[in-house]
């Protein structure tokens, strides 16, 4: 099924005021939703709406949260998003951190209490669209290994940059700091295909390609990307006082809770360490040396990071977003939600 951005972001808006946001916050987090699909990362659009429709619902996402912002120092402060729209409030933290980078040239901005708040990508790209560079880092429920264990210690935790280049053109990178998403196990059950062997672990800690075995992912690079989880853990949850490591809350468990998630926003001003227009050239000369490098075999070419998303962003806005039609019939139905993700074991076969 395809359909415009427009029509798109309308109806999970419509959905997500339906299950009891208000209209403004609905819109809020639909934004975000549809930058995610817009640039083809669906794992963090469409196909959300529906588990976001049961949290509200049940009341563990605030309709009505009483956000707060602490300035702390000039170039610090702590956002507290009482639990409501993770979205929403790391957007607002968001447009915080970037005033006051304008001021002060820096800005570290805690984001604390919410849930969950999407694909990270778009609250750097909020930065990068006002000549900042951001970078943007947030806790994830607990479903990997340490590199040498046998039992979940901390979460995807994603790491985002942002940086200007030339021509409203942005350098973006955006990743789960694991080797695979979840998304991509289902995808494999789905199918009832064998999964790569360095994806995830079962029971034992032992490499599965058993999809139905799975129970717990692994880190990018061993204990490289091990010890940048801890790195996002540190800094988005310990460092605002939140629950960390095994403690964060589980996306599914009591939907009536609030998650009390953190993410932490640095925002950096360019012009106070160089020439503002000579960093963006030199950002969109490395776009382009990129673009440029001789290709290995089995590539046309080389990609700069987040280019693939921003070439799929151009095409949909041409020819519509591709939505799953199950995820599209729901978003049309009457139904808030299917009462399908309360305490739902994420593992169960
Ligand atoms: P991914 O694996 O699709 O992409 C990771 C990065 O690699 C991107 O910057 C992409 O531009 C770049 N890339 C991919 N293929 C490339 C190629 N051929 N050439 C050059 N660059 C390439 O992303 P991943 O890890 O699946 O994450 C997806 C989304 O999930 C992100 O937006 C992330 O923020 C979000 N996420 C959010 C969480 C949360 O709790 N809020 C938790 C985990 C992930």
């Amino acid at each position: 099924m395809r359909i415009s951005k427009e029509e798109l972001k309308t109806l999970m808006k419509n959905k997500i005021q339906k299950a009891g946001l208000t209209e403004e916050h609905a819109n809020g987090v639909a934004d975000v939703l549809v930058h995610a699909d817009a640039r083809g990362v669906h794992s963090h659009g469409a196909m959300r709406v529906e588990y976001y429709a049961e949290r509200i619902a049940n009341g563990g996402i605030n309709a009505h949260p009483n956000f707060q912002f602490d300035k702390t120092g000039p170039s610090s402060a702590v956002f507290d998003g009482d639990n409501g729209a993770g979205h929403v409030a790391a957007k607002l933290a968001m447009d915080e951190a970037i005033k006051m980078a304008k001021e002060n040239g820096v800005a570290v901005v805690g984001v604390k209490r919410i849930s969950h708040s999407g694909s990270l990508s778009y609250f750097v790209q909020q930065a990068a669209k006002e000549n900042l560079i951001g970078l943007s880092v947030c806790q994830s429920d607990p479903m990997v290994v340490p590199f040498g264990g046998a039992e979940s210690y901390y979460g995807t935790n994603p790491i985002a940059f942002s940086a200007p280049g030339e021509n409203n053109e942005f350098i973006t990178f955006d990743m789960a700091t694991t080797v695979q998403a979840w998304g991509k196990i289902l995808h494999a059950r789905s199918k009832e295909e064998e999964i790569p062997d360095d994806w995830a672990v079962d029971e034992n800690g032992e490499p599965t390609t058993n999809p139905f075995d799975v129970k717990s992912l692994t880190p990018i690079a061993g204990p490289k990307g091990y010890g940048l989880m801890m790195m996002v853990d540190v800094l988005s949850g310990i460092l605002l006082g939140l629950p960390f490591g095994n403690k964060v809350s589980s996306m599914y468990h009591d939907l009536s809770e609030g998650r009390n998630l953190g993410q932490l926003h640095i925002v950096i001003n360019p012009e106070y360490f160089t020439n503002l227009n000579e960093f963006k050239k030199n950002i969109a000369k490395t776009m382009a040396d990129l673009n440029n490098i001789k290709p290995a075999s089995g590539f046309d070419h080389v990609s700069y990071p987040g280019q693939r998303s921003a070439e799929r962003e151009k095409k949909y806005s041409e020819q519509g977003i591709e939505i799953v039609d199950d995820v599209y019939n729901y978003l049309i139905s009457d139904k808030v939600h299917n009462n399908a993700y309360n305490n739902k074991d994420p593992f169960a076969k």
